[in-house]
């Protein structure tokens, strides 16, 4: 398995302390990112992950060096390194992205036609990787649901399925069988619609680096960071559960839903706890990654240790 756990990452991977957010640079960006979510219901919550200054430091984002030089994209390679090195040459414009399937608005769109009318958000949100690293990551995007329901589904769609882009020549990792190429996510349609769930564009209130997943990405912060899938060239409403890329590659291990859940362990190291990219200590890895009371119910009734 290429996903690494946590005792496999070397100490000379991890960003040095020096490297912490300016506090005083902090507190000025979360200012920004207040006021845009100060219209929306999520707006005490969202205050108070922005304004940590104040408050514990859990929540303090990690600086742009950590987000942008610590991924995951086996298109580019394994190494968390190699996105950054490798991703450059990618051309992420012009873009479209087809939307298929069962809705009423199929076609081919230019992001801006995709987003038309939809409005911008700006929301920080921890990233908890199955790896058992997190981040705390200040996104620029769209509510996926607001997005979607533009494209106006039929009753019978059940799920989301959205692919990554399949260029072999702009993307050498696709050129070994690492994976199964290319890269497929899916949601329940009723998680799609939850208002956290978005359709990132930016981070720290810049375009979104091609390392990231430029120009487009999926964020769904209650779920491993692998259902954040990057490069969306397709976007497909289907009435049968999507099997997605992880899921064909080691199903006992990677499961449609990837709920972060502390109590179901990977097979090959705990999930119970994880680490905080700039920090050392072993931090409680929280139910639905800490997001649990917007989204607990969305799972009600279900077994969360077999629907993993
Ligand atoms: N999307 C594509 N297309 N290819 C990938 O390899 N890796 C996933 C996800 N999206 C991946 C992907 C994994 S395992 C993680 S943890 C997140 O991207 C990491 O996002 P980040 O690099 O922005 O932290």
């Amino acid at each position: 398995m290429l996903i690494r756990k946590p005792d496999d990452i070397e100490p000379s991977e991890i960003t040095p302390e020096r490297d912490y957010v300016n506090r005083r640079a902090f507190l000025k960006m979360a200012g920004g990112v207040g006021a845009l979510a100060a219209g929306s219901a999520l707006a005490p919550r969202l205050l108070r992950s922005a304004l940590v200054a104040d408050g514990p430091p859990e929540d303090t984002p990690n600086t742009w060096d950590q987000i942008t030089s610590y991924n995951n994209y086996y298109e580019f390679g394994t190494d968390k390194a190699d996105p950054k090195a490798n991703a450059q040459q990618l051309r992420t414009s012009p873009w479209s992205v087809e939307v298929a399937g069962l809705c009423r608005k199929p076609g081919h769109y230019a992001l801006d036609d995709l987003f038309r009318s939809v409005t911008r958000v700006d929301r920080v949100y921890r990233l908890r990787c199955v790896e058992a690293w997190s981040m705390v990551v200040p996104w620029n995007g769209y509510v996926l649901g607001d997005v979607l329901r533009r494209l106006e589904p039929e009753p019978g769609a059940k799920y989301v399925q959205f692919t990554t882009l399949y260029d072999p020549q702009q993307m050498p990792g696709q050129r070994r069988p690492i994976l199964q190429w290319p890269y497929v996510e899916g949601l329940r349609m009723d998680e799609a619609m939850h208002p956290l769930a978005l359709l990132v564009t930016g981070l720290y209130g810049k375009p979104l680096p091609k390392q990231d997943g430029a120009p487009v990405r999926l964020v769904v912060p209650w779920k491993y960071g692998f259902k954040g899938i990057k490069a969306i060239v397709k976007i497909e409403f289907v009435e049968q559960q999507p099997t997605t890329t992880w899921m064909r590659a080691w199903p006992e291990a990677y499961g449609f839903y990837a709920n972060v859940n502390p109590t179901v362990d990977h097979p090959q190291w705990t999930q119970s706890v994880e680490r905080r990219i700039g920090e050392w200590r072993r931090r409680p890895t929280q139910m639905f990654n800490g997001y649990g009371d917007q989204v607990a119910s969305l799972y009600a009734g279900m077994d969360l240790r077999k629907n993993f």
